[in-house]
């Protein structure tokens, strides 16, 4: 943005706040800990326009559910920095349905989406609702660790033994490149329309992920990773 600034046009900014990291220091009692508070919250918005010497965020998410938060606080300081024109729309991240929903009472507008892990390791928001509640509402997920961190290709456990010989046998049966294209279908498949997050910054990889969006796998494969995943079959 630096070198060509018509690049922000082009380009949705979504970042986060939320989170207080306190690196363990002899001596330092402090722990890391959330923060959902007006005050951190316009402090971060501040400390994120300057880092990336932008004049607006396209989307700010609270990173994590913070007991202490006050849905009005919350929302009061989005309604604020809305009325600033620092941040155009407002959205939350790892929140569980009530969380969610307690939030979003408060506001006259919807929540832009809930950033959630969704891999073949972490199935939990395919049952906890999360999913559900998003597309209810028609709001897309944005889907966190879709390669679980790197876990799908080097995890030694029968259960990751078990994925990735499903996703290859899979991705021998699409034509896909490689296991990871299987895994990114496997999320894009989901119908609450998931909005895919990328962890590699190489080059090649993101070429395959992009790839991938052409990749449409039948139920019984999808299930068959589900499956996998498991351990055992459906009921
Ligand atoms: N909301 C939240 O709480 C939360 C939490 C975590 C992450 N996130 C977001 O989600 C994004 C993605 O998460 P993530 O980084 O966990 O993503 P990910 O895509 O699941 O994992 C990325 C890791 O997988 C490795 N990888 C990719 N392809 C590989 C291959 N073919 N063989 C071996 N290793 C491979 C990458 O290595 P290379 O770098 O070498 O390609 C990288 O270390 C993050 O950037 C962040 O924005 C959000």
């Amino acid at each position: 943005m630096k070198l060509e600034p018509s690049v922000r046009d082009s380009i949705e900014i979504v970042t986060k706040c939320g989170i207080v990291p306190v690196p363990p220091k002899p001596g330092n009692p402090q722990v890391s800990h959330y923060n959902s508070s007006r005050q951190h919250i316009l402090d971060s918005v501040d400390l994120s326009l300057s880092r990336m010497g932008i004049e607006h965020i396209d989307v700010l998410l609270i990173h994590r559910p913070d007991w202490l938060m006050n849905a009005d606080e919350v929302v009061e300081t989005f309604d604020a920095l809305k009325a600033s024109g620092k941040v155009s729309h407002f959205g939350v991240s790892n929140f569980t349905p009530p969380q969610l929903a307690l939030l979003q009472s408060r506001m006259p507008e919807l929540l832009v989406t809930n950033q959630v892990e969704i891999n073949p390791f972490n199935m939990g928001v395919l049952d906890d609702g999360s999913l559900d509640m998003l597309q209810q509402a028609r709001v897309k997920p944005m889907a966190w660790s879709i390669l679980a961190g790197g876990r799908l290709f080097n995890e030694d456990s029968e259960q990751a033994a078990r994925i990735r010989h499903t996703l290859q046998e899979i991705a021998d049966e699409v034509g896909a490149q490689s296991i990871e294209q299987v895994a990114y279908a496997w999320v894009l498949k989901l119908p609450c329309e998931p909005v895919a997050l990328l962890g590699s910054g190489k080059i090649e990889r993101v070429k395959q992920a992009v790839e991938s969006a052409k990749i449409t796998l039948t139920h019984e494969q999808w299930y068959r990773v589900w499956v996998a995943s498991k351990g055992h079959g459906v009921a």
